[in-house]
């Protein structure tokens, strides 16, 4: 029998999810470790026991649901997701690799399948970067891209460093034990909505991901001259804001000029000190986003903007200080994987395509570790990080499928 996705089960778990949520509907807003997380992680632990898998979670957070398989010794397969939510964002974005891949299990059980190899669902601590400043949080520590010295640098805006704000939540240890072993999984697959317009616009039902675009975040600290917005003279004037605003213009000159159509850069933060309409900015702080798959060219543009920087700075008589957040290289989808879910997507006569991802993932940090690849579902108008984010219940029902299919063959049936 083909395993087959309970579709009204799935939807409904992630309409539940959606009520955690600190934004009003549809918005969503999900931050690690609030009380809000807190209920999600409950609600996801409840499902996967019922489902009949043991639950574990390491010091961080990630939460390991696994179906053991008949040769429990061999490395297991996993897929997964997050369930974290920027601020004011949607139902989808991570959700559906979670609760997918709960369902995948759930659907590969009762077909009756029997894997060789355990099957983990995970659940990522903090995928998203909006209280600790760096994304991927709990999949970087599993990679070991990061140390445990993280606990205590990485501090949120209320105060907290991650590891007080962990531990409040009950997750203890050092952060060093969250770091998986050498070959601790034969793969990795993640479910996720595409977040862009591709597959929809092509009438596609699946998109298989060849790669992902290496992420750049950048801290940029403006200093220059306050003072009564009223009295300064213009000619007087060393405004932090508007040098802000020439380095931000100039990195979309230079994604524009030296990038391709690959290459993408975002200002999503602008702090303004003292922040009052008659005063002139003195402190300004900026956070870049910049990406692109190609890692050479992305930091070709970076440094081009940083120049660029360096000029407005000694134009306007400010100081620009910058500080690199992450730097990440791009990761390549394993091509057994990769051929794994077009085999599904061919059984099941579904259209399909293959595409890199532009949004960066859990998956970009399981592929140092893991042979990796991911499954894009198409979502409406491409939109992602909105609160009208959608993907319909028969699209999520057919990744599903697609990534049941996907792990029987990478686990393996017991003989
Ligand atoms: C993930 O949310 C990303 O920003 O790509
Ligand atoms: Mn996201
Ligand atoms: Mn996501």
């Amino acid at each position: 029998m083909r395993p087959a996705a309970d579709r009204g089960r799935v939807w409904q778990e992630l309409e539940q999810l959606a009520t955690f949520s600190d934004a009003t509907p549809p918005a969503v807003t999900r931050i690690v470790f609030t009380e809000h997380d807190r209920r999600a992680r409950e609600f996801f632990r409840s499902r996967c026991e019922a489902a009949g898998l043991a639950v574990r979670a390491d010091a961080v957070g990630n939460t390991f649901a696994r179906w053991q398989g008949t040769s429990p010794d061999l490395p297991a397969v996993a897929t997964g997701s997050h369930i974290d939510a920027i601020p004011n964002a949607g139902r989808f974005d991570g959700t559906v690799g979670v609760f997918g891949g709960l369902e995948a299990v759930r659907a590969l059980q009762a077909a009756g399948v029997r894997p060789r190899r355990s099957i983990d669902v995970i659940m990522f601590t903090s995928e998203e970067p909006t209280r600790f400043g760096l994304g991927c949080l709990g999949s970087r520590l599993l990679a070991g891209s990061i140390d445990a010295t993280v606990g205590q640098t990485l501090r949120g805006a209320e105060g907290l460093t991650l590891d007080e704000a962990r531990q409040a939540a009950g997750f203890s240890g050092s952060l060093d034990n969250v770091r998986l072993g050498a070959g601790a999984y034969a793969a990795f697959v993640e479910l996720h909505i595409e977040q862009g317009p591709l597959l929809e616009r092509a009438g596609d039902d699946i998109g298989i991901v060849t790669a992902i675009a290496a992420p750049a975040s950048v801290r940029v600290f403006i200093e220059g001259q306050g003072g009564h917005a009223g009295a300064v003279l213009m000619p007087d004037r060393h405004d932090a804001f508007l040098a802000a605003s020439e380095i931000a213009l100039a990195l979309e000159d230079a994604v524009r000029t030296l990038g391709s159509i690959d290459t993408v850069g975002t200002v999503g933060v602008c702090d303004v000190f003292p922040g009052a309409i008659n005063s002139i900015p003195s402190r300004v702080r900026i956070e870049i986003d910049l990406r692109d798959v190609d890692e050479e060219r992305r930091n070709r543009v970076w440094r081009h903007a940083e120049q660029a920087g360096a000029l407005v700075a000694a134009r306007r008589g400010v100081t620009v200080r910058s500080v690199i957040i992450n730097m990440d290289p791009p990761a390549t989808c394993a091509a057994a994987i990769v051929h794994a879910v077009s085999a599904a997507c061919a059984a099941r006569a579904l259209q399909h395509q293959r595409m890199i991802s532009r949004a960066y993932h859990d998956s970009l940090f399981m592929a140092r570790v893991a042979p990796t690849g991911m499954i894009f579902i198409p979502c409406r108008d491409g939109v992602s990080h909105r609160p009208d984010e959608y993907a319909d219940p028969d699209a999520i029902a057919r990744g599903v499928e697609v990534l049941a299919d996907t792990l029987a063959t990478l686990a393996g049936e017991a003989s």
